[in-house]
């Protein structure tokens, strides 16, 4: 079964005209420890007197924030205790999006020229993550990625080992860390209260690793995954990679329909970095066809 679904997919990615396609530059900006917490927290982020006034992207899309990510690569111990030697602050990725009766693509081009090596992931050089929701993770339409980005995830401020992203609403109120029970999850999965991610793990030279899978209590893969990557690298260092998504793929997927809005964010884990020393984008917007979205999928 899986083999056939994998065959299916480069056809399907191929049929887009692409050139036809305008692009949008989304720049990935790497935020060190910054995690929601330190972001909430007014005395850490100015930002945090006028959220969720104003969203993310709303006083950070509109300056060029490669300084803020070139700071943060190299800042203090207490924001960056462990700076990888020569890390670029932000990576920009120009994307592009269409879609047919089936499939929503979403291709990125993006460069990993000038990255160093951190030797973190052995497997692969490259990892490129989308988010989506649909608007029932209500933050998520706020500040996009961020939401599920804590300072106990592994490898942030006050991580703990193996932990991930997750999201508050997981949580029973005013209880610390406790995780509600199995039956109030599975309530909120069935309500669509979860974020969906897919991922290409990637070698230059090699078939993409397509993955998909959720985030709510943790984040967990998919045992199957329905999304599927194709990517290749030039030899200048520019990855595209493009995902291809059934619109419609089931149980613990998010349907994907025109009418409705999506926020979308991205990340980029270059040159063979893991957990969170990856390149974060602020919130976007997708539509299908029609509609005010950053990104407005057209029919092909
Ligand atoms: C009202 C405008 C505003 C909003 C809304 C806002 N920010 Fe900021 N942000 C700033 C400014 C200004 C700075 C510069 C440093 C500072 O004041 O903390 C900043 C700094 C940052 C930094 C660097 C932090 C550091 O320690 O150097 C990150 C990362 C960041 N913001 C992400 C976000 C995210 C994610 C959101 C949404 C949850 C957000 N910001 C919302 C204005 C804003």
């Amino acid at each position: 079964m899986a083999a056939v679904a994998a065959l299916a997919g480069p056809e399907a990615a191929g049929a887009v005209d692409w050139a036809k396609v305008q692009p949008k530059k989304v720049m990935l900006m790497y935020p060190a420890q910054t995690s929601w917490e330190r972001l909430m927290t007014r005395e850490r982020h100015s930002g945090a007197r006028k959220y969720p006034d104003k969203t993310c992207f709303g006083c950070h899309g509109n300056i060029d924030e490669h300084p803020l990510g070139d700071g943060l690569a190299h800042a203090e111990k207490y924001k960056e205790p462990t700076p990888i030697a020569g890390k670029p602050g932000a990576l920009d990725a120009q994307i592009k999006t269409a879609h047919d009766k089936d499939n929503l693509y979403v291709r990125l081009e993006f460069s990993t020229a000038n990255e160093p090596d951190a030797g973190m992931d052995k497997d692969f050089d490259t990892k490129v993550t989308m988010m989506i929701d649909d608007g029932n993770v209500t933050e998520a339409g706020l500040a996009g990625c961020w939401v599920a980005c804590h300072d106990d995830a592994a490898s942030m401020s006050r991580g703990r080992e193996n932990a991930t992203k997750y999201l508050y609403d997981s949580l029973v109120e005013n209880a610390g860390r406790t995780v509600k029970d199995q039956a109030a999850l599975e309530a909120m999965r069935a309500a669509g209260k979860y974020l969906e991610y897919w991922q290409a793990r990637l070698n230059p030279g090699a078939e993409a690793v397509a993955i998909d899978g959720t985030i709510l209590e943790k984040r967990a893969d998919n045992m199957t995954p329905v999304v599927q990557a194709e990517a290749t690298r030039s030899l200048a260092g520019v990855w595209t990679v493009t995902f291809t998504r059934k619109l419609l793929a089931g149980a613990g997927y998010k349907d994907i329909v025109p009418g409705k809005t999506y926020t979308i964010g991205f990340s980029v884990h270059a040159g063979h970095t893991a957990k969170r020393f990856h390149y974060v984008s602020f919130e976007r917007t997708l539509t299908l066809d029609v509609g005010k979205a950053d990104f407005v999928a057209a029919a092909n």
